[in-house]
């Protein structure tokens, strides 16, 4: 069976499963490849409108795979760095289901989505330091970004992690779920993303990414133009039409 396998759950919906248990989900390069092509194909497909990145119900994923990588030289690594693009630059809306550890490249993985729903038991962290390493996929700049430097440094300095709770304190995940329930509770968030007219959650996506690192003058330049730019869409005329005439919208995507 594939070491990530890819279900489609409901209209519009994909799922992105990790699949080795046996080594917690740790993301060897198989996994890695896997994961890129899904997120460009998914990306691509027009019909895909959001997806959940999902470990399964006992682990997310226990990071990079630390058997693949204890010989790899600086060049060889060096090769590996563009397979997270796809998933960074994915225009869907990605939720990650997590349950279990999310730790180093794991960690990175679900900060790579855009919404993370995590289960009671959980835990996050960046243990990379304890191996001799640093993370090398974001847990310097997006952990940081999301919980702010001095709760960063204490789990990047000290390897150690967090849990749940901890992290929805922080800001690092949106919500905290019984275990039994993440899928489930990731599955209704997509529905109702689902539902939604697809060119503006796309316009959302990007736009709060892009913003992020941008002066905040610019943001808002950006910001205004994705705003005037869905006046151009029949969804608009839909979405406000629908609301006045006290009906459901029927959104297009046009
Ligand atoms: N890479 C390779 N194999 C791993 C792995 C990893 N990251 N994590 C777990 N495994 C393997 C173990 O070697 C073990 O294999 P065997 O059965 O062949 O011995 C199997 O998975 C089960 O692991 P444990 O017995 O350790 O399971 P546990 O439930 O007691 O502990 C754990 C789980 C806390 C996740 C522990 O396995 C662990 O600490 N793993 C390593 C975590 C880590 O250091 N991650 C960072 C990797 S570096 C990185 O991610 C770089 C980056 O930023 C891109």
């Amino acid at each position: 069976m594939s070491e990530v396998l890819l279900e489609k759950p409901a209209d519009g919906i994909a799922v992105v499963r990790l699949n080795r248990p046996e080594v917690r989900n740790a993301l060897n390069l198989t996994v890695r490849d896997l994961l890129a092509k899904h997120f460009t194909d998914l990306g691509n497909d027009a019909d895909t409108r959001c997806i959940i990145l999902t470990g399964g119900d006992k682990v997310f994923a226990a990071g990079a795979d630390i058997r693949d990588m204890v010989d790899r030289t600086p060049i060889e690594v060096m090769a590996r760095r563009d397979l997270w693009k796809p998933i960074a630059s994915c225009p869907k809306p990605v939720i990650a289901a997590v349950n279990g550890y999310a730790l180093g490249g794991g960690c990175e993985l679900a900060m790579h989505a855009d919404i993370i729903v995590a289960g009671e038991g959980a835990s996050f962290g960046q243990p990379e330091v304890r191996i001799g390493i640093m993370p090398g996929a974001g847990g310097t700049q997006r952990l940081t970004r999301a919980v702010g430097k001095f709760r960063a440094m204490r789990m990047l300095l000290t390897g150690e992690p967090v849990t749940a709770r901890d992290a929805l304190a922080m800001g690092l995940v949106s919500e905290v779920v019984a275990d039994a329930e993440v899928f489930q509770t990731a599955l209704r968030i997509a529905k109702t993303i689902v539902s939604m007219p697809p060119l503006a959650v796309m316009q959302i996506k990007e736009v709060t990414l892009a913003g992020q690192d941008a002066s905040l003058e610019a943001a808002m330049i950006l910001e205004r133009k994705a705003f005037q730019l869905l006046f151009s869409t029949t969804d608009q005329k839909e979405g406000m039409r629908a609301f006045l005439e006290k009906r459901k919208p029927e959104f297009r995507g046009r």
